[in-house]
């Protein structure tokens, strides 16, 4: 185990990946775990949270339980803080890592607004930005009282510029909640604590394992990098952010995406000719 984050209290919110697949919650959970964090994984789903328990158990040996709770209830967001601190003492991290796509293929192939379904978009506000802003409020006094604290959002690029991979509601709640990380960071500063977010890009997950070989493959090529990211990858800039050599950085989101953000939209286009091109001639 290493010790970038030792003495310190995370808690990882939909710390749980459904089944074997491993998500930036897992990822996140076991990362945290291994740099000396003690982690809580909260998750509505007690096997899948357990799951994320034994992999930080198998990997580090560190020390990781599970609450189960809705995240979109306040009684129990403010329960699974609660928790934190009387099992551990203290409460520096909270990673809101909890979000839910609503991908337009399983939704009807809604488009746009004009067959939007006003249920599932506040199903999407509950999940992706709520959620967040309960676990945010309830956390403030418990790591203003420990001397500050990280708080980590899980956006997307998705929230930075519009797909339609996925619903708009998906978009539109992860663009929110890159304003309610600027907000808590400024709100907050004075009482030490940071809030940041991270968004991921086309990496494969247990968020993405409902997608075709097709979809993963033009995602990939649409990457500069030209390689598909994993969950690890967003651990690992979670860690940092939630780690003292971030102490000056508040307010940001950090794009983990392969560099896809930087790019011009025809840049991407021409990825992918260019690696069609060269495929047919390849033979
Ligand atoms: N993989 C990608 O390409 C990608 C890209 C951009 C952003 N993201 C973001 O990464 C995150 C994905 O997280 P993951 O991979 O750990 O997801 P996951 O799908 O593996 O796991 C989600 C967990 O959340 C739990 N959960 C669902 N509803 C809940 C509720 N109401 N309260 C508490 N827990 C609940 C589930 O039981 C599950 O264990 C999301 O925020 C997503 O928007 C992923």
């Amino acid at each position: 185990m290493a010790d970038r984050l030792t003495g310190k209290v995370a808690i990882v919110t939909g710390g749980g990946s459904y089944g074997d697949d491993v998500g930036t919650g897992r990822a996140t959970a076991v990362c945290l775990a291994r740099e000396g964090a003690k982690v809580l994984v909260a998750d509505i789903n007690e096997a899948n949270a357990m799951n994320t328990v034994e992999a930080v158990r198998a990997d580090s040996g560190g020390d990781a339980t599970t609450f189960v709770g809705d995240a979109t209830c306040s009684a129990d967001s403010r329960a699974m803080i609660e928790s934190a601190v009387e099992r551990y003492g203290g409460l520096h991290v909270l990673v809101n890592n909890l979000g839910f796509g609503g991908r337009s293929v399983a939704w009807g192939n809604q488009r746009g607004l004009t067959d939007l379904n006003e249920a599932r978009w506040q199903q999407a506000i509950k999940l992706n930005l709520n959620s967040a802003m309960l676990a945010s409020k309830h956390a403030i006094a418990p790591m203003t009282t420990t001397g500050g604290g990280s708080i980590i959002n899980m956006s997307s690029v998705d929230g930075l510029v519009t797909s339609m991979n996925y619903s708009m509601q998906y978009g539109v709640s992860k663009g929110a909640l890159i304003m309610l990380t600027k907000a808590t960071a400024v709100w907050h500063g004075r009482s030490g604590i940071r809030a940041n977010c991270i968004a991921p890009g086309h990496l494969h997950s247990a968020f993405t394992s409902h997608m075709d070989t097709e979809l993963r493959d033009r995602r990939r090529r649409v990457t500069p990098l030209g390689t598909e990211g994993t969950p690890w990858d967003v651990a690992w800039a979670a860690v940092f952010l939630a780690s003292d050599e971030s102490r000056w950085i508040s307010g940001v989101t950090i794009p983990v995406d392969g560099g896809v953000l930087a790019e011009q939209p025809l840049m991407g286009y021409e990825f992918i000719s260019e690696e069609v091109a060269s495929a047919d001639t390849d033979g």
